[in-house]
């Protein structure tokens, strides 16, 4: 039987089994998808250890999703753009790296109904997770593209970093004071420590949607925060999760799974 893992540390808490298993299941593959949890300074050896083992493929989660692009023989252009992978596929020397987070967004948001192209999108944070998401962000052609964060230089920086592939303005928080936009995306961790950063009033446009890359508990204060905002809607980041592994698993097995049944059954539980 094929073995897949997700490698991280923690990553006992991991969903990815679960959603890997069902679209397994979906598609009658039999596979077997595990967590190993794997120190950072192990890193290297248990995953040359495991391409010998024969393992046909890993999710990458934190806090190895940067680490784990200089071990790979090669990476794709998402993965080089994000400076992070998620997904391994063995190759006959090593390990292929791909990033499929900023897909998983783009996919979510479109079956969400949530149009891109043509909106001003906000990004809040800028960290791994808004790296990982910008270059497909780009590619819906957006009115304008704004990232906006607590440190001022990262978004600087993110803003030169992509400006091969379109315009992408950086600001502090604060400086959003005055500005409107149609799509707000949470990419901050701020939710984890159960607040929102400071922000400026006003920034949802009439009918504006918002879209938060975490889920669960940490979700709650982007949540209160939009709907007090006068967002129009608010989505949690659990369909991206699903969408991310779906794209994954496309990736290994050539089947796209039915990433909406998958999701429905985690929002039973
Ligand atoms: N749904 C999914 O599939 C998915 C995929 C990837 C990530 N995520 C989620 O995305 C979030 C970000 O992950 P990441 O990997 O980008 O983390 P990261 O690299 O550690 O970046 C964290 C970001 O959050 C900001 N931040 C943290 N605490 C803050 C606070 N108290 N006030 C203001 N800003 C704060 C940081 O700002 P500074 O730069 O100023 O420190 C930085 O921009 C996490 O919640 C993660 O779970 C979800």
């Amino acid at each position: 039987m094929k073995r897949y893992a997700v490698i991280g540390q923690p990553v006992a808490h991991s969903l990815s089994p679960t959603i890997h298993k069902a679209f397994a299941e979906a598609a009658a593959i039999t596979l077997d998808y595990q967590a190993l949890a794997i120190d950072a300074a192990d890193l290297a050896a248990r995953l040359a250890a495991l391409h010998g083992e024969g393992w046909a493929g890993f999710n990458v989660t934190l806090p190895h999703k940067q680490a784990v692009m200089a071990l790979c023989q090669d990476l794709s252009d998402a993965a080089r753009r994000a400076g992070a992978v998620n997904t391994l596929i063995p190759t006959p020397g090593g390990w292929h790296g791909d990033n499929t987070d900023g897909t998983g967004l783009v996919q979510d948001l479109a079956r969400l109904g949530v149009t891109l192209a043509g909106r001003r999108v906000l990004v809040l944070g800028a960290g791994g997770a808004a790296r990982g998401i910008i270059a497909p962000l780009l590619a819906t052609r957006p009115a304008s593209l704004t990232i906006s964060n607590r440190n001022p230089w990262k978004p600087e920086a993110l803003s030169e970093a992509f400006a091969d592939l379109g315009t992408l303005t950086p600001r502090t928080h604060w400086a959003l004071k005055g500005d409107a936009f149609d799509v707000v995306i949470n990419a901050t961790s701020a939710g984890h420590s159960g607040a929102m950063p400071p922000m400026p009033e006003g920034l949802f446009a009439d009918g504006a949607v918002a879209y938060d890359l975490s889920y669960g508990k940490a979700h709650l204060p982007f949540a209160e925060w939009t709907t007090a905002q006068g967002a129009r809607t608010v989505h949690d980041g659990l369909g991206m999760l699903v969408a991310q592994a779906a794209e994954s698993f496309r990736l290994w097995h050539g089947v796209t799974p039915d990433a909406a049944s998958v999701l429905a059954l985690l929002r039973a539980d």
